[in-house]
């Protein structure tokens, strides 16, 4: 079997459901459930004896180290971060704690469980760690896509976290040898995505009647992949990647965030049309995030290269199902929009005054 950790949030799920959708090898699904971990989501698999979900802190090193004794996993799949830039420059500690602290208590229990291996378990063994391309800072308009060599310069308690935890993931290879392998990717966007991240705030927000928020000049980049895509990635680099090396991945989809929530409103008028006109009068420019990065963009040659990878969604495809998606699972955002989401949402927005 893998072990996957951070199996409930969104991109881990989307992981799980895609794995055991193509294969029968078994998934141990390790997730601590914080707001943003969600076992409504994982509902498919219930009674389905190739999934076994553990509630558990990677930070516990004792309860890690028994897992792998336990169900003595072939690989280890590391997705369970805190995700948030909004939140870790509200509170940064929980990032440090997390995505420090647990991939170096994950890494240290690895690296006793391959240890002990022989022949072709501890040949075979790998540890796959799944990191952001905002380790490596902003990007100047005009400048080349991030490249896997690009120096690392994160601007944001949750970059700065996600880039201190690749850079103990390479030492443990180098020093120790752990079989491991780095994947660097972009925005995802698609089903199953807590509604505090951009796309499904706006789509959320918009069918709620409520403003959608933009920081600052709306003009920042980013590049946009469909998690279904990453997913495929990271299947990819599990199974071929090289060890110690790190790849990028991307959609090949720059967009500065005004045209991605235009596109929204677009795709919102054709499906669900308000009476009083577009969904775009909803949009309202509000206060910027400290320290925003103006522009990330990912060069993918080198997976593409190398393992054969290329995203197969285009974004026009990719955020038309997403937006089907939101609208066709109104039970499922209700159930996520508890007491600790609308606490967050007034903490983020309330400081924010509207700076039209
Ligand atoms: P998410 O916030 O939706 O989910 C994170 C999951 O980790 C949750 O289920 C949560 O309960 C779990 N978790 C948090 N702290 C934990 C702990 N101490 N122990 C065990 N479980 C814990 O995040 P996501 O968007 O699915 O991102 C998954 C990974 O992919 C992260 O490592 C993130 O840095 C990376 N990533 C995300 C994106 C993106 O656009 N969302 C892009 C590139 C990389
Ligand atoms: O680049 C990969 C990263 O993408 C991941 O590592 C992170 O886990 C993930 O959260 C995401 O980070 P961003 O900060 O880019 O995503 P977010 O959805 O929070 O914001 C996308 C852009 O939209 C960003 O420029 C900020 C802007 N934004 C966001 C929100 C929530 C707004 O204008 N208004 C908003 O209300």
């Amino acid at each position: 079997m893998i072990l996957v950790t951070g199996g409930a949030g969104f991109i881990g799920a989307n992981f799980v459901l895609d794995w055991l959708a193509q294969c029968d090898e078994p998934v141990l699904n390790v997730d601590k459930l914080t707001y943003a971990g969600n076992l409504e989501t994982l509902a498919s698999l219930d009674g389905d004896q190739r999934h076994v979900f553990v509630q558990a802190d990677i930070c516990d090193r004792a309860r890690i180290d028994a897992l792998l004794a336990e169900y003595r996993p072939r690989a280890m799949v590391h997705f369970a971060a805190e995700s948030h830039v909004d939140r870790s420059i509200h509170g940064p500690g929980e990032f440090v704690r997390t995505n420090v602290e647990g991939t170096f208590t994950l890494l240290e229990a690895a690296r006793g469980y391959w240890s002990q291996l022989d022949g072709e378990a501890r040949a075979g063994f790998r540890f796959l760690h799944v990191s952001t391309d905002e380790v490596y800072g902003s990007l100047a308009p005009d400048a080349p896509a991030f490249t896997e060599t690009h120096p690392y310069e994160p601007n944001s308690p949750y970059s700065a976290s996600k880039a201190a935890s690749d850079h103990l993931v390479r030492a443990w290879h180098h020093t120790y040898g752990l079989p491991v392998v780095t994947t660097n990717c972009s925005n995802n966007y698609g089903p199953y995505q807590f509604p505090e991240k951009l796309i499904p705030l706006m789509i959320v927000n918009a069918l709620a009647g409520k403003a959608l928020p933009i920081y600052g000049d709306g003009m920042n980049v980013r590049d946009w992949l469909y998690v279904k895509d990453h997913c495929s990635a990271i299947r990819a680099a599990l199974a071929q990647g090289r060890l110690g090396e790190t790849y990028n991945v991307g959609g090949w989809n720059e967009m500065p965030n005004l045209d991605i929530v235009h596109t929204i409103c677009a795709i919102l008028d054709e499906l669900r049309p308000r009476a009083e006109g577009s969904y775009t009068a909803q949009i309202t420019y509000v206060k910027d995030r400290p320290g925003h990065d103006r522009r990330y963009a990912i060069d993918a040659r080198k997976i593409e290269r190398e393992l054969g990878w290329r995203p197969a969604e285009t974004f026009e495809t990719g955020i038309r199902k997403t937006v089907q998606w939101y609208l066709d699972h109104a039970g499922w955002v209700g159930n996520v929009q508890s007491g600790a989401y609308r606490e967050w949402v007034s903490r983020n927005y309330a400081a924010r005054d509207a700076a039209a």
